[in-house]
């Protein structure tokens, strides 16, 4: 016989003044592959048609089925049940602002973030419609490739204890996302460039190096290997910048 699921939902609509914090029980029968998009799913046809939550691609791949699940975060659409225990807890990701119930407004927050680190190729260089396209090494564009594989679910931030206690903080995935732009050799920006952005507690300076991040990442992004890739290079820039300007006067 099929498990019967007991899920515990957040419930709580910021938008209606008489709505307060609380969790609601539903118990769905287990299907054979199901994930939490459909056990959600269904829960919305059949049982409360006012619960929010956010789906698009059902593949993993757009990043808005981010959600704590028992307690870590996640993936709605990538998580079966038959990997959860038969009772399930399902709250929103914390640090990004509630829509309602699991809905958060992740855009705002990456909007914000990425406005900060500049998030885009910084070169002299005049675009050129009609020039050959620039070669690049087949390395180098698998490395960047393979940072670009960010989904942008929030996960890293809600999993990350210095992003819980203060919001200016970057967080791995805008992080990431400097490292990106340091290795590509299309970006002209200066290591003490990049140093004024993330060379503070904001930045890279703000991270405890406990890799939360890194456990919860469901694309499995390498966020250790550039978080001590950007500490070594910026402590290196500002040990630099030290003798430089002792040896000015
Ligand atoms: S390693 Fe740094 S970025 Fe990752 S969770 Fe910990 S504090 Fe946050
Ligand atoms: S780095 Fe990983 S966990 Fe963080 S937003 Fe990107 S895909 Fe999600
Ligand atoms: S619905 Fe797109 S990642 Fe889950």
């Amino acid at each position: 016989m099929a498990r019967l699921l007991k899920f515990n939902i957040f419930r709580y609509n910021p938008q209606n003044s008489e709505s307060t914090p609380h969790m609601d029980e539903f118990v769905l029968e287990e299907t054979d592959s199901m994930t939490l998009f459909i056990a959600l799913n269904r829960i919305r046809e059949e049982k409360d048609s006012s619960l929010q939550f956010d789906f698009c691609c059902r593949a993993g791949i757009c990043g808005s089925c981010g959600m704590v699940i028992n307690g870590r975060p996640g993936l709605a659409c990538h998580t079966k049940t038959k990997d959860l225990p038969s009772e399930i807890t399902l709250l929103p990701l914390p640090v990004f602002q509630l829509v309602g119930d699991l809905s958060v407004d992740t855009g705002s927050w990456f909007r914000e973030m990425y406005n900060k680190v500049e998030s885009w190729i910084h070169t002299n260089k005049e675009f050129d419609p009609s020039a050959e396209e620039e070669r690049m090494e087949n390395e180098v564009a698998e490395s960047i490739y393979e940072l670009d594989r960010c989904v942008e679910c929030g996960c890293c931030v809600s999993a990350c204890g210095t992003a819980r206690l203060r919001d200016d903080f970057l967080g791995a995935v805008s992080l990431n996302r400097v490292a990106r732009f340091v290795i590509d050799p299309r970006d002209q920006r200066t290591d003490k460039e990049y140093y004024e952005i993330i060379g503070n507690d904001e930045g890279i300076f703000g991270c405890m190096g406990l890799l939360a991040c890194e456990d919860v990442c469901p694309k499995h992004l390498p966020l250790q290997d550039q978080l001590a890739f950007l500490r070594r290079k910026m402590g290196i820039t500002a040990i630099k910048s030290l003798f430089s300007c002792k040896s000015c006067k």
